[in-house]
């Protein structure tokens, strides 16, 4: 068995390895053989925490496994952080435990790449300015992502937090041009990829400030009661979801202005699955703005942890224990 840490998980993987293993498992869930359950919930009352089990097998690609994160908001009162995550890898031939993988890189790992993803399908060929809204874990995966797919050539970023986005625009800098700005509208309005990474429940910016266009990835706001982007936004994009399932029960961008009548079912343009098998197309004109909304879905941990592995394996990577 292997286990490996977050250095291991940072170095293993190229982002275009991480977006080619997700479009597979994008195509193989939309293909039907993968089995993918609700996410399962143990609250743990007495110390205000929980425990959140998302396991995954796709059987086309032979891949089982599940991740465990633990989010416990009293833990920085102790000096603990809030959440860990650990990914258990198994054979779905035997059950046998493969690997043990550092799970919060993995999720960074994993978001980012499903960003780059969508961007890959969605944004204009020759995007070259991105925005980031919100520059705490997620943002720095989105950025190496996003890069990846387009020749982006500067990065401007907004936090309400001035010290989390002077600390991003520092990690970032080996990476390109970045500009930290003082209102989200400068960022916007540069923007031909644009990402929402926040803890915001409230929308972050104006839709009025999107030019003609933009794509924008908003992984943020994972609750119903939560959402980064404005109805303006909402009726000005075509919009792509990570799954319909997820994103009916839990997304708070699309669940609040459904309520309100401001946005039908049918009116979601697709899936990514429907992007990657071709079902639909992407992109289909210069000025159209799009939208990827996406929470999250085990089928993403799955084929990076598993891909991780394989190259481990490989390249006699991670630490291996009987
Ligand atoms: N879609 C997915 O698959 C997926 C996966 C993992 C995490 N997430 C979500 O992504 C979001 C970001 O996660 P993270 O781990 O980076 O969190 P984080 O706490 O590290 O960073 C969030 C940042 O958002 C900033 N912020 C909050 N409100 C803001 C606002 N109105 N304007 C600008 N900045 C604001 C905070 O100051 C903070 O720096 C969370 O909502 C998380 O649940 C989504």
């Amino acid at each position: 068995m292997v286990i490996l840490n977050r250095n291991d998980m940072e170095l293993l993987l190229t982002m275009d390895e991480i977006i080619n293993a997700l479009e597979e498992g994008f195509r193989e869930v939309k293909e039907g053989r993968s089995f993918v359950p609700v996410r399962f919930r143990l609250e743990v009352k007495e110390f205000e925490g929980e425990f959140l089990y998302m396991p995954a097998y796709l059987s086309g690609l032979k891949q089982s496994g599940t991740k465990i994160v633990s989010v416990f908001p009293k833990n920085p009162l102790i000096g603990k952080p809030t959440i860990y995550a650990t990914y258990l890898l198994n054979d779905p031939a035997t059950g046998e435990l493969l690997a043990i993988l550092e799970g919060a890189t993995l999720t960074g790992l994993r978001t980012g790449g499903t960003s780059g993803l969508a961007t890959r399908y969605l944004a204009r060929e020759d995007s070259k300015t991105l925005g980031i809204i919100g520059t705490g874990f997620q943002a720095f995966y989105q950025v190496r992502a996003i890069q990846a797919v387009r020749p982006i050539e500067t990065i401007w970023a907004y936090d309400i937090d001035s010290k989390r986005l002077k600390e991003f625009c520092e990690k970032v800098s080996p990476l390109g041009n970045i500009y930290p700005v003082s209102h989200p509208h400068e960022v916007v309005r540069q923007s031909d990829v644009l990402v929402t990474s926040t803890t915001s429940k409230t929308p972050v910016f104006s839709g009025r400030d999107l030019k003609s266009g933009t794509h924008i990835n908003a992984i943020g706001a994972f609750r119903p009661d939560m959402r980064e982007v404005d109805e303006e936004t909402i009726l000005r994009s075509k919009i792509v979801v990570d799954t319909f399932e997820g994103c009916l029960s839990e997304a708070g961008d699309l669940l609040i202005p459904m309520a309100e009548g401001k946005l039908k079912r049918e009116s979601i343009y697709g899936d990514l699955g429907d992007l990657v098998t071709g079902k639909k197309r992407g992109r289909e004109s210069q000025e159209e703005i799009t939208l990827f909304k996406s929470v999250g879905f085990a089928m993403e941990d799955v084929v990076v942890a598993h891909r991780a592995y394989k190259k481990a394996l490989q390249e006699n990577k991670g630490q291996r224990i009987e």
